[in-house]
């Protein structure tokens, strides 16, 4: 069985930080995104994974930077180029070769490269991999499911996928993650573009339901299930996996400083004295939370970034950044080298900010 992920697309809800840097390369609990999706397909036991990286030289090379041959992980990654971003389906039809040499069973495990789950999916791959099986659709319940693929099911079976309906027929919202084989390319040959432009995934397995094909459904019990897309999502996600971190401290804490809760410091960071954190956070390498800095809950702040004399809360700081202001920044997602300081102005008393790569906010 190989895997898939797929890591195209241009990520336009995360603009300004997509306009320079892959949207999943982005940092959740200082982890960028990708890393999850190959852990969860290596811990479920699929060694041999290919990654849709899209068509942009840069994008391509900070992926193939970030992720190396996947030995680091444990596993061996083929990348694969896709000349633009068509559709889910057609990011899997470009991979046809891919996934059908080579492989024993003919099956493959899909993973949306911004898709994670709680807990992982390796007891709906053994289930998978029994005999007879063309595929498995993973489902979980939610209260509003119309932002996702929503399924009908009607005598224990899916009769009916639908990309984002108005009203579903349903509250069993697809996870981006599709146990499959060989039988969907058939599928994608015969799909058109839909109303945006794109190939769905949701028609190509509904294809497969209706030529006949053993397609089985599992409702997933994670106790969560996140797809961040846009800077919210990126937060929530965040906060979601830092719960998850068991506190550590690699850095040095100098007397005088103030932690509380459950709070992960990083090699070469220094938390000097007068300084404040209340967990869950995570402080990355080399960073220095200065006198009298607040670093409040459900924040991450990425390697190399100095907090001083600044006060920031529920937010993802990418990493390389200099926050020196005054005020409260809350709930904001700040991307890499970038430098916040006080104007003469009178500070706000809190900014919520999406900033973009190289940036100078003098606020
Ligand atoms: C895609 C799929 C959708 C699925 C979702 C899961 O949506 O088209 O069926 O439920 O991923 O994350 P998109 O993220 O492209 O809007």
């Amino acid at each position: 069985m190989k895997g898939l992920i797929l890591a195209g697309g241009h990520g336009t809800r995360l603009r300004p930080i997509t306009h320079t840097s892959n949207k999943h390369l982005i940092p959740l609990a200082n982890k960028p995104m990708l890393y999850y999706a190959i852990e969860t397909l290596r811990n479920a036991g699929i060694k041999d994974i290919g990654i849709i990286v899209g068509h942009t030289p840069q994008r391509i090379q900070e992926i193939k930077d970030a992720i190396g041959d996947g030995s680091k992980f444990g596993v061996s990654v083929t990348y694969i180029e896709q000349d633009a971003p068509r559709g889910l389906a057609h990011a899997i039809g470009v991979a046809k070769e891919y996934l059908t040499s080579n492989n024993a069973d003919g099956k493959f495990v899909v993973h949306l490269g911004d898709n994670i789950i709680k807990g992982g999916i390796k007891k709906y791959v053994e289930k998978f991999s029994e005999p007879g099986i063309d595929s498995l659709i993973l489902l979980k319940s939610i209260q509003n499911p119309n932002r996702f693929g929503v399924a009908e099911i009607k005598n224990g079976k899916i009769v009916r996928l639908v990309e984002k309906p108005q009203i579903p027929p349903s509250d069993l919202a697809m996870v981006g993650v599709y146990m499959l084989n060989s039988s969907i390319f058939d599928s994608i040959e015969k799909l058109k573009p839909s109303a945006r432009g794109e190939y769905e995934i949701t028609e190509a397995v509904q294809g497969v339901i209706d030529s006949g094909k053993n397609v089985h459904h599992e409702i997933i019990d994670a106790e969560w299930w996140k797809d961040p897309g846009d800077p919210d999502g990126i937060l929530e996600a965040n906060r979601f996996l830092l719960e998850e971190l068991v506190p550590f401290n690699k850095g040095t804490v100098e007397e005088g400083s103030n932690i509380v809760g459950k709070v992960c410091i990083e090699e070469g960071a220094v938390i000097k004295k007068g300084s404040s954190i209340r967990g869950p956070v995570i402080i990355g390498k080399n960073c220095v939370v200065g006198e009298n800095a607040y670093i409040g809950p459900y924040t991450a702040i990425g390697d190399n970034t100095i907090v001083n004399n600044a006060e920031i809360e529920s937010s993802v700081v990418i990493g390389d950044c200099k926050i020196e202001c005054k005020g409260r920044i809350i709930d904001s997602l700040i991307g890499k080298n970038v430098t916040i300081i006080s104007s003469d102005k009178n500070s706000p008393k809190a900014s919520k900010l999406v900033v973009g790569e190289n940036s100078f906010l003098s606020i």
